[in-house]
């Protein structure tokens, strides 16, 4: 392989090095389309650079006859005849759309993680995509950010786990295996902590931050394997990501070991300039490819462009241009795409129709579901639901029939006609015997102001036409009055949230929460279930509404899955991977905070709300009821290098077999830094039939004990009393302690 790139770098002019540096987005290449929306692109820009060998990877194209045409021309119609490298971004599936991924990681389930990327990868392969942007790490830990969705939440014990699972699914067992394609681990580093959770914003986080919290999802995604890393748009602590030499090759490279790729995230090449931390484009790029960033995404005018009078000048050597050029040629290769270049179309459709991705998806939308509360009703807790005594059920809300609301953000090409909406799969479940009703009850929430992604098929609700609020909203009540049972879908619509949808609020949309106070009012039982992607302020419902389930946007199978769960034929078993605040006032709280004056009263410390969350992180329900008890640790001293077992017993004591979450929390009571006051290091999923018990074990080793201390500047390792907790959620009361010591092990 390293022969062949020395060839192919040996003969190519800078131009053409340069070219191979740049990705085009390819949005089909239309002219400016009332339906689609203004092209980003020049028209004809991306053809002419293919024929000067002027692009060297290509995005957006997702229709494998497309990919075959652009590919055939980079192939045959320029010089080295260098394949295209296609990138897109399959975030939770191409065709079959899985859970949007902060579902995904409310299962807590790295298995289930992993299937669903393989089964992304094997459908986006099979078009003719090499590679995907994903999945991405970012701890969230303001749920305002649009992006909480396209996470694992505030962990990074947990988004750790939820990076490496996904990176495997995504590319199997090494870089170009069969039907798996590249993972490119996003946004690098620190996204997800822009100021006032508005996107894009600046972010400034202290080194304590970056270390313990930002950046142990990156370092699990590169220990995986991942073939790429995407920068992030933002300045971090000042410098811009895309040019920050420290974090792309320090940390990266140096400390981590990356050998992949870099890509820029869409034009934050030129963005440098914006930011005012570059000149011009011709300055942008020669510190980006300085600083080892080999990729330039660009939607149009690429700043890489510049790169051969950047080396001209001296502003970059040709060495590092060489460099980045490498490491895309390589990937390449890697790849096999030398070999085989193009897909078999008529293969590709087989792909995309296999029904194990559908048999796939809808047990991750079962798996990833997380039951809020249960509580009783004449008697009996009113989920899940018995068909055999309802006669009648009223599914009402402006989502419970919502195809592309059932999907959620960053869907592209998807047949909306073989998605199972919550109606539909209710429906089928129930069949003639039950009568089910539907209404809307309000019209869909729009944006205030407009977003580039609107310009996407299906992405912003229609306003219907003729829509009458007050008649609609008392036909959804009328409905819900005649019915043994209402169920109330409701949530944010899928363009509310994901890129450029951040919230000032956290506020159910539109009159939604008027719709279930009215329906609540008329006392038929309801069950309210959530279609969103962050916490939302549940305050007036978790006091009157005896149900909850959070389905998320649950993808392709998600009526079937919902279905599913309120009928018992599974139980819920998610849990939830942030911690769900009151209102947005107390955003960010998280159940890694530090004790500071008076622990005692942590909880009080707001004038007018508590400071606790509405539920905590890890937290969900289930149809059975699980006692953790026994919890052992086989070492009650141990030198700080060492490794103990906390052992516990878990008993399914309900009266249906069902999923709990095993997670074991630490703290370390003393040292050189104070530390949280508890974090997560370990979890478990485990099935366990009616009345079973069973011992989960975990190691807890001084993997788990390290920190980055600011005292010292570097990572630690302490003695000191630590305390354990394992339970179903972060408030486990079950504990036991340990010590860790300088000396030798007792
Ligand atoms: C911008 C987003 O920030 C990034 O996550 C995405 O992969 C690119 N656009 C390409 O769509």
């Amino acid at each position: 392989m390293r022969t062949r790139v020395e060839e192919l770098l040996s003969a190519m002019t800078l131009e053409e090095k340069a070219g191979q540096l740049t990705q085009y987005f390819s949005f089909g290449l239309h002219e400016d389309d009332a339906a689609v929306g203004p092209s980003p692109q020049r028209p004809g820009e991306v053809e002419d650079a293919l024929a000067r060998g002027g692009a060297g990877s290509l995005l957006f194209v997702t229709d494998p006859a497309e990919t075959n045409r652009l590919q055939r021309r980079a192939v045959e119609g320029s010089r080295h005849g260098i394949p295209l490298l296609f990138g897109f971004d399959v975030i939770h599936g191409l065709r079959t759309i899985f859970p949007v991924p902060i579902a995904m990681a409310a299962s807590w389930d790295p298995a289930t993680m992993e299937r669903g990327q393989a089964v992304a990868a094997r459908e986006a392969r099979a078009v003719g995509i090499h590679w995907t942007f994903a999945p991405m790490v970012d701890v969230a830990r303001d749920p305002r950010w649009g992006r909480i969705v396209e996470g694992a939440g505030e962990d990074p014990h947990l988004g750790a786990a939820v990076a490496a699972a996904q990176v495997r699914g995504f590319q199997g067992e090494r870089l170009g295996a069969p039907e798996r394609i590249i993972a490119g681990p996003k946004h690098f580093a620190g996204y997800g902590a822009a100021l006032g959770g508005r996107d894009y914003d600046e972010v400034d986080l202290s080194d304590a931050q970056l270390w313990n919290v930002y950046l142990p999802p990156f370092e699990a995604a590169v220990a995986a394997g991942a073939g790429n890393v995407m920068t992030a748009y933002m300045p971090l602590n000042g410098v811009p990501a895309t040019a920050n030499r420290w974090l792309l090759v320090e940390v990266l490279r140096e400390q981590w070991g990356f050998e992949g790729f870099l890509v820029s995230d869409a034009n934050a090449v030129r963005n440098l300039v914006t930011h005012g931390f570059a000149a011009d484009p011709t300055d942008a790029a020669a510190r980006a490819a300085g600083a080892g960033l080999d990729l330039e995404m660009a939607m149009t005018d690429p700043a890489y462009a510049h790169l051969p009078e950047a080396v001209a000048s001296g502003a970059v050597s040709v060495e590092a241009v060489d460099a980045c050029v490498r490491r895309v040629l390589e990937a390449k290769l890697r790849l096999g795409l030398f070999e085989s270049p193009y897909v078999d179309e008529e293969r590709a459709r087989a792909v995309l129709a296999d029904p194990a991705h559908r048999e796939a998806a809808r047990e991750a939308a079962q798996r990833s579901a997380v039951l809020l509360r249960n509580e009783a009703v004449a008697g009996a807790p009113l989920l899940p639901l018995d068909p055999a005594r309802l006669g009648s059920v009223a599914v009402l809300g402006p989502l419970a029939d919502s195809r592309r609301d059932t999907l959620g953000p960053w869907v592209f090409d998807v047949d909306l006609d073989e998605t199972v909406t919550v109606l539909q799969g209710l429906r089928t479940r129930l069949g003639e015997a039950v009568q089910v009703r539907c209404a809307p009850g309000v019209r869909p929430a729009q944006r205030l102001f407009p977003s580039i992604f609107d310009a996407f098929p299906g992405n912003t609700p229609p306003d219907p036409e003729g829509f009458d609020d007050e008649a609609e909203l008392a036909r959804a009540v009328d409905l819900a009055r005649e019915a043994d049972v209402a169920v109330v879908v409701l949530g944010e619509w899928q363009h509310m949230i994901g890129e450029a949808a951040s919230r000032s609020s956290l506020e159910l949309p539109g009159r939604q929460l008027e719709l279930l106070q009215a329906v609540v009012a008329t006392g038929t039982p309801v069950v309210l279930l959530l279609l969103n992607g962050r916490p939302l302020d549940l305050r007036w419902a978790v006091e009157h509404v005896p149900a909850i389930l959070d389905v998320w946007y649950p993808g392709t199978q998600g009526g079937t899955a919902v279905a599913d769960l309120l009928l018992g034929d599974v139980s819920p078993g998610g849990k939830l991977p942030f911690s769900w605040p009151r209102s947005v006032g107390q955003v960010p709280v998280v159940h890694s905070h530090t004790a500071s004056h008076e622990p005692e009263n942590q909880a009080k410390r707001y004038w007018d709300e508590a400071s606790t969350p509405l539920f905590p992180f890890g937290f969900g329900l289930s149809y059975a009821r699980f006692d953790h008890a026994d919890l052992t640790l086989d070492r009650q001293s141990l030198p700080v290098g060492e490794s103990l077992t906390a052992s516990v017993t878990v008993t399914n004591a309900g009266d249906r077999d069902a999923d709990e979450v095993v997670q074991l929390y630490l703290h370390q009571r003393h040292g050189t830094a104070a530390r949280p006051v508890r974090e997560l290091k370990g979890f478990q999923r485990v099935h366990l039939r009616a009345g079973e018990s069973r011992t989960v074990a975990f190691t807890v080793g001084p993997e788990h004990r390290r920190y980055w201390n600011a005292a010292v500047r570097d990572v630690v390792l302490e003695a000191s009393p630590f305390d354990v907790w394992v339970g179903g959620d972060s408030t486990a009361q079950l504990t036991a302690t340990f010590t860790t010591t300088d000396g030798q092990a007792s």
